[in-house]
């Protein structure tokens, strides 16, 4: 192996990943006089949370009565009762002082016209426990996310965080005791590679969507943090359930927000159908994300999908006023005109669902410390390391996430990360020793994979798994295809060993980037593949067509997995919480799920 000289770095606490949660925890930690280091592949704003489009929920009644207790009892059903019922608590009743933090920040929320922020319909937002339209996304046009990153990163500037922008985190340090100590990075800017000693390392890397052929995350969201747990001996948790947005644009993939459907705008087939009618009688095209994506593929396959080939949807505005559209959705006109060459005054959209969120990732408690289950322990922590946001698994959308609770998780669950560390972490404390072989393992795969000369190039290799992923993991799934997926994904996996890195540099050399990044899809895709063939059910996000019915007898518990460097997995149960954190509010028992 070459040598590689390490500059060694101590903080009190390193976030890995600058989106909305990564932000969020790095100035609450600043804030609170901890010396923080926040490490970032892209620059901050240029996070996947930039794209956010339709807002934020909370119960801040701005636009009609509403309460938290009413978020909570939306956000469990939403779950299909796998979300953990103190953590969801936790953050519905967070949300209101939450928003109102973001708003004395300076995120520039739209306004009603009596200055209250704005909110909007949004899918499965419910009123009095169900009977109602909740209007609770808070949004900022619909360009929310954009609005929210920008002001947190100057938040984190105010508070003097320190960033080091244009790193790649390779691996976590993990001491012979299963505590994390630090991470190893790379700084694709110059080549060096750094040792980032820490108290507290938060893992904030967001998802893997890029492991699917067709989806509405950046190119950056390759499931970093679900690697190194991954290869650090830890599991990942509900890794099969994978959000199919319903409104991705037809063949580009990306985003049209929900808030079109929450400003009035619906879905027709071929007939010019209102389809949603028929299976969502009350919600109708504001039912939960999971039961739109499936009904329009029910459509598609039944012969009423749109287009030359029958195979998409239409989304319909053109019936709302231009000066709504021009105020509340300037975002998406502008996307439909670009990417579908559609004027949304004029024409429909169309539309087909895409993989949008993923509800699994890294378990951790309310307090956001990582999770590594026994059997006579389901909660043990790994000290030294917390993760949030969509890497981490809280778990608050269970099997299925309500549209506007992803930008809810990210405030809430970085500010609790912020306070934990405040909590257990002292500032300037010594860092302890660690073996002088700590970071040789590391270093070994970084350049291996840097020096790989096997036949298969990186893009290769990923659409390959892009396309196993897409076609044997959607909305609809049955065993059989399924496990002929999973078989493929453990060749594909083993097919890394063949990788061919073209360039030897060490600055910006994109190629091993993407070789580094491919490797970390690929522990995330064999997690969600064989978690998937396993649960013998269908719950939320998981609709399987041989096991139609939701089996809370045998399944109302989370998967746990781990994956190791053959790609073997292994999975157990954790169980899920079914009790409120405090006694204010009572628990949701479990129940068929309509709307
Ligand atoms: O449809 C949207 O604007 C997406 C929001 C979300 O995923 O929370």
């Amino acid at each position: 192996m070459s040598s590689y000289p390490l500059t060694l770095h101590e903080y009190d606490v390193v976030v890995v990943g600058a989106g909305g949660a990564g932000l969020r925890a790095t100035f609450g930690m600043a804030e609170k006089g901890l010396r923080t280091a926040c490490l970032t592949k892209v620059f901050p704003t240029r996070s996947h949370t930039v794209a956010a489009q339709g807002g934020i929920s909370a119960a801040l009644g701005n636009m009609g009565e509403d309460d938290w207790r009413w978020h909570m009892y939306d956000t469990i059903k939403g779950s299909d009762w796998l979300g953990d019922q103190d953590a969801i608590e936790y953050m519905c009743r967070e949300a209101i002082p939450a928003i109102i933090e973001l708003e004395h920040q300076g995120v520039p929320f739209s306004r009603t016209a009596t200055g209250k922020i704005y909110q909007r319909a949004f899918g499965g937002m419910t009123t009095k426990f169900g009977e109602g339209i909740a209007h609770r996304t808070c949004a900022a046009a619909d360009r929310t996310g954009h609005a929210m990153l920008h002001t947190l990163y100057q938040q984190s500037l105010k508070h003097k965080a320190e960033f080091f922008v244009e790193y790649f985190a390779l691996d976590l340090i993990m001491d012979g005791e299963g505590a994390c100590r630090g991470v190893v990075a790379w700084n694709l800017d110059d080549g060096t590679l750094h040792v980032f000693r820490a108290h507290q390392v938060v893992l904030a890397t967001g998802g893997y969507g890029r492991a699917y052929f067709s989806c509405t995350s950046a190119h950056t969201c390759t499931g970093d943090g679900g690697g190194m747990v991954a290869r650090a001996g830890l599991p990942l948790q509900d890794m099969e359930f994978v959000q199919f947005h319903p409104t991705g644009i037809y063949g580009a993939g990306c985003l049209i927000t929900e808030g079109v459907r929450g400003e009035g705008g619906y879905l027709t087939n071929s007939e010019g159908e209102r389809f949603m009618e028929r299976y969502a009688p009350s919600a109708k095209d504001l039912a939960s994300r999971d039961v739109v994506s499936r009904s329009m593929t029910i459509e598609i396959r039944e012969g009423r999908g749109v287009g030359p080939n029958k195979d998409h949807i239409h989304l319909n505005l053109q019936h709302l006023d231009p000066a709504i559209i021009h105020e509340r959705l300037p975002g998406i006109a502008e996307s439909a005109k670009i990417f579908a060459g559609v004027d949304v005054t004029k024409e429909p959209i169309p539309v087909l669902p895409t993989v949008h969120y993923n509800m699994g990732g890294i378990p951790t408690n309310v307090n956001t410390e990582v999770v590594n289950p026994t059997a006579s322990d389901p909660n043990r922590i790994v000290p030294g390391l917390m993760a949030i946001g969509e890497a981490a698994c809280v778990s608050v959308h269970g099997a299925n996430r309500l549209g506007s609770n992803s930008l809810l998780d990210l405030v809430v669950f970085g500010r609790a990360a912020a306070n934990q560390a405040a909590k257990t972490v002292t500032p300037g404390a010594p860092h302890k020793s660690l073996p002088k072989d700590y970071a040789d393992k590391i270093l070994a795969r970084f350049d291996a994979t840097r020096n790989a000369s096997g036949k298969t190039t990186v893009a290769d290799l990923r659409l390959k798994m892009q396309k196993n992923m897409q076609g044997h993991a959607a909305v609809f799934r049955t065993g059989d295809v399924m496990k002929e997926g999973a078989d493929k994904m453990h060749q594909i996996f083993a097919e890394r060993k063949d990788i061919k890195v073209s360039d030897r540099s060490l600055i910006w050399n994109s190629d091993l980037v993407e070789a580094l990044e491919l490797d970390n899809l690929m522990y995330n895709a064999v997690a969600t593949i064989d978690a998937a063939v396993n649960r013998q059910e269908s719950r939320g996000a998981h609709a399987r067509e041989d096991f139609t019915e939701r089996d809370d007898e045998k399944w109302l518990k989370h998967t746990v997995i781990w994956v190791d460097g053959a790609g073997k997995s292994q999975i157990a149960y954790r169980p899920v919480a079914l009790h409120t954190l405090t006694n204010d509010v009572e628990p949701v028992p479990p129940k068929k799920r309509v709307y």
